[in-house]
């Protein structure tokens, strides 16, 4: 253990990244598959129930979300034939990622109530990524998943310290301050381990800082989205010490203005977000 919190863990960490017998987080085929198809000009709607119906157990869970008020409105999706007409490829392949994140990835029974609060936190950021790059007049391709997955970091390198630490997990709290500085990093490394559009990967591995890269709007809305989980008391919540949770995960202030800033967001647009985001997060269903 005392080996593992040293100043080599950082690099032990990521080098797992690279070890080919290291697991990633599971994410179910059928979410990666949709991502291809998303891109694809023409697909027809036989071809997504096809593909959904592969999993049954995912898509049951994605029937449930979708028939839920946030997507569905006041009429509720029943099938996933209805789905997939209503909501398009790209609503019912955020709704998979959002349902496989939740169930698959931000899954640590040995660090349950951390990674639940990072999958609280990060469902909360895609929807608000989503808001802002609405109102920022950005394309919302991508807007979704980048939100969703932008601290997916923090499961793998916790799935990295047991793939080192095979034992009994180490206690949280001493590993806390260096996960929290490689989980950026260690986002990219999964997305492009997970073959993810170079967008993504690009994205989740600079959502903390200034990006002044192709994606560099988008890095800002994830940015900006991030930091406004806090108006929701959704930020991410590292182990308890003396009773409080350590903290992580923070933006600094000019990093949150110079988001604004690149999406030329100003106050008033910044309290119709909030609006909007307090409009929406009730309806946000944690199946
Ligand atoms: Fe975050
Ligand atoms: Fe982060």
């Amino acid at each position: 253990m005392k080996d593992l919190v040293s100043a080599t863990l950082c690099q032990q960490l990521l080098a797992v990244f690279d070890d080919p017998t290291y697991r990633p987080p599971p994410l179910p085929e059928v979410a990666l598959e949709l991502m291809a198809l998303g891109s694809r000009e023409e697909t027809n709607v036989a071809e997504v129930v096809a593909l959904l119906e592969r999993d049954e157990l995912l898509a049951a869970t994605v029937l449930r979300l979708v028939g839920s008020p946030i997507y569905a409105g006041r009429t509720p999706i029943r099938s996933l034939r209805e789905a997939v007409v209503r909501l398009g490829v790209q609503g019912v392949r955020d709704a998979v990622f959002e349902v496989a994140l939740r169930n698959s990835v931000f899954v640590m029974p040995e660090y349950a109530e951390t990674m639940a609060s990072i999958a609280r936190h990060s469902t909360l950021t895609a929807y608000i990524t989503r808001i802002v790059c609405r109102r920022a007049s950005l394309d919302q391709e991508l807007a979704f998943i980048c939100g969703l997955l932008h601290d997916v970091g923090f499961a793998g390198l916790l799935l990295a310290v047991n793939h080192i630490e095979r034992a009994d997990a180490p206690p949280l709290a001493l590993l806390w301050k260096d996960i929290d500085g490689l989980h950026e990093h260690a986002s990219l490394l999964l997305a492009e381990r997970w073959g993810l559009p170079p967008a993504v990967v690009e994205v989740v591995g600079h959502h903390h800082h200034l990006h002044t890269g192709d994606c560099a709007a988008l890095a800002a809305a994830v940015r900006l989205a991030d930091h406004l989980t806090e108006h929701f008391g959704a930020t991410v919540k590292g182990p308890m010490v003396a009773g409080y949770p350590m903290t992580g995960d923070s933006i600094g202030l000019f990093d949150i203005e110079s988001a604004c800033l690149e999406l030329d967001i100003d106050t008033a647009a910044l309290r119709l977000i909030v609006a909007d985001a307090e409009r929406t997060v009730p309806e946000i269903v944690l199946i």
